[in-house]
């Protein structure tokens, strides 16, 4: 999607009704398991910058893991919702920006987490945001990404023929593997840990991977 549309889309109902649509899906719930599980990794009472935070669906996790949040939003009113979420206990602080352009120094957080926006961001947009990403990171990348199935075998290939690498799926888009890897380069990323999250989308692997900074 194109980055203003996308920047406007999360708003009004879309960001008060966005948790009761999707937080008994079984990806939400595979997401947040992937998530709660990466965070293990992560050195306790270290910082970490979620963008787009959202909702704030992972507050809770941080405040688990002892993890000092900090969350991103171009959207006001998901902001809002995850603002009542702080309220209610699961502190951090929200700031409204892109990620195209965070307003924090180099290196300013031990972590930077992005879940639900590569996919919706075409190959130069999608390099620019990790790259922005692994800026304000001091060591940590956490990132979740859509991609073209290794090895679909047969059914995979016959249900997945929609969903072919770099191809819009609904409105997303399923990046190619090499994108990633050359993303994931040039940004001076390194795969330490990966975890493949069930998606219920035939022809292709949606992985979440947790990322070093190369020295
Ligand atoms: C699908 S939601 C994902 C939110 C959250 N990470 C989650 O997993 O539920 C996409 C979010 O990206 C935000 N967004 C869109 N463009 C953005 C940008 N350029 N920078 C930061 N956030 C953006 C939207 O406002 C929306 O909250």
């Amino acid at each position: 999607m194109e980055r203003r549309q996308l920047s406007e889309a999360y708003t009004g109902a879309f960001a008060s009704d966005y948790d009761d649509r999707r937080s008994q899906s079984a990806k939400w719930l595979a997401e947040t398991e992937a998530v709660r599980a990466l965070l293990t990794d992560l050195p306790k009472g270290s910082s970490l910058l979620d963008v787009p935070v959202g909702t704030g669906r992972f507050l809770g996790l941080y405040r688990e893991a002892g993890l000092d949040a900090t969350g991103v939003d171009v959207s006001a009113d998901m902001l809002r919702e995850a603002a009542a979420k702080a309220i209610a206990g699961r502190g951090a602080v929200l700031v409204g920006a892109s990620v195209f352009a965070l307003p924090f120094a180099n290196a300013a957080f031990e972590t930077a987490l992005c879940v639900r926006l590569l996919n919706w961001l075409d190959a130069s947009d999608f390099c620019l945001a990790l790259t922005e990403l692994a800026r304000v990171s001091r060591r940590y990348v956490l990132v979740g990404i859509r991609s073209k199935a290794g090895r679909p075998g047969l059914l995979g290939t016959f249900l997945g023929r929609r969903s072919a690498a770099g191809e819009t799926t609904s409105r997303t888009i399923v990046h190619e593997k090499s994108l990633i890897a050359r993303g994931f380069r040039d940004a001076g990323l390194a795969s330490v840990r990966q975890s493949l999250v069930p998606h219920g989308q035939a022809g292709t692997d949606y992985v979440f991977y947790l990322l070093e900074k190369r020295a």
